[in-house]
């Protein structure tokens, strides 16, 4: 097993492929991606024995933006008999340690053709749940020291890829996705956007002590109330700037003071420290991420959730330039801080990006 399988939104394969590719090489892997359009994978196939494994553990599935999960995998099973599909999924397990594996899943490529599978994947993971269990597998806890999950990834009917990915370092959602309920007094669908953006950038660990009812928020381009909802419903107090109108639900909570004013000139009011700044302004991501940075820097809000609007063509390019003049521009002003991307399951043509600012060098 000597390659990995990277999920992603259909039609986002390319940009994985540069993504996978510049970071195996800053971690001196190097390899080969092969890709098919809009079939929501990329296999990325390293040149040297044992670095795909190398990857699954030195290469945070956190730092990768268009990925959504990560396994190592062999050469595509094909072909494998009705009757017997199991043995030749044990056998290409054979040259791992049973005792490390703690569970199994089995999934698809988030394609509309290959989710016709998933009914199969589920009847079929219990006979080989049961048959792995047999041969000594699946018995170790999930937070044992380097444990792995194994994955099967069906991309037809009888072909599929039979790997693992390392428990401390795999998306622990079924097919890299996670599955929230839209909340029914929510007064827009892009509520889920932050609310998974929260999911994935603020440990549930700390969100209380993050985001609370001790805290103030501004969300630029606010309407109609979204991402506030998501703000508000964990007590922070939030100035929603648009131009548009706010749902009537958010002013009946107290929380919101709505200001229809531009979000590229909106500045904090006097004497307030924002915690947190929110932005789901549709604009150039340049532009967006200029915004940010002046936010930053001015040290008007600490933490900040944010969305890059990717442009038609070069998009895994658009994105790093602006990353890496958030990151430059930061760095300048001697200000320390984490920065998250990622391409989220509720986001479409945009990344959602995280910035936390940790303090300055004196
Ligand atoms: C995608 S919608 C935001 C949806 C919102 N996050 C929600 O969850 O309901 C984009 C919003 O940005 C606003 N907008 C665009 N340019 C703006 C600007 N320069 N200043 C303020 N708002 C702006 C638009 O009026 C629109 O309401």
């Amino acid at each position: 097993m000597n390659k990995l399988a990277l999920y992603c939104r259909v039609g986002f394969e390319k940009e994985v492929a540069g993504e996978i590719s510049d970071k195996a090489a800053e971690l001196g892997v190097f390899g080969f991606a092969n890709l098919k359009e809009n079939s929501g994978f990329v296999i990325f196939e390293c040149y040297q024995i044992g670095e795909a494994d190398r990857l699954a553990r030195a290469l945070d599935l956190r730092s990768l933006i268009f990925v959504r999960q990560m396994i190592v995998v062999g050469n595509l099973l094909q072909d494998l008999p009705e009757n017997d599909r199991i043995s030749p999924i044990l056998a290409e397990y054979q040259p791992l340690a049973p005792k490390n594996s703690s569970e199994i899943v089995v999934e698809t490529p988030d394609t509309n053709e290959a989710k016709e599978l998933l009914t199969f994947c589920r009847k079929f993971t219990v006979p080989l749940r049961a048959a792995l269990r047999k041969q000594g597998w699946l018995g170790a806890k999930p937070s044992a020291k380097n444990s792995i999950t194994l994955h099967i990834l069906f991309i037809g009917s009888g072909k599929c890829y039979a790997g693992y990915a390392y428990n401390f370092n795999r998306s622990p959602h079924f097919m890299g996705i996670p599955r929230l309920k839209f909340p029914a007094d929510a007064p827009s669908r892009s509520t889920l956007k932050l609310e998974e953006a929260i999911l994935a950038f603020v440990p549930a660990a700390d969100e209380k002590k993050r985001l609370n009812e001790n805290m103030i928020g501004v969300d630029l381009g606010a309407c109609p109330g979204g991402w506030t909802y998501q703000l508000v419903k964990r007590g922070l107090f939030v100035y929603a700037v648009d131009h548009g109108k706010m749902a009537a639900s958010l002013h009946d909570t107290g929380r919101i003071e709505h200001c229809a004013e531009d979000g590229f000139k909106f500045q904090p009011p006097k004497r307030k420290q924002i915690d947190w700044l929110v932005c789901d302004m549709v604009e150039q991501p340049m532009r967006i991420a200029k915004l940010i940075a002046k936010w930053l820097v001015n040290g008007w809000c600490r933490e900040t959730i944010f969305n890059l609007k990717l442009p038609m063509k070069k998009r895994y390019q658009e994105v790093k330039l602006c990353l890496a003049f958030l990151q430059d521009e930061l760095t300048k002003q001697g200000l320390w801080f984490t920065i998250q991307a990622k391409h989220l399951y509720h986001d479409r043509e945009e990344i959602t990006v995280h910035i936390a600012v940790l303090g300055k060098k004196s």
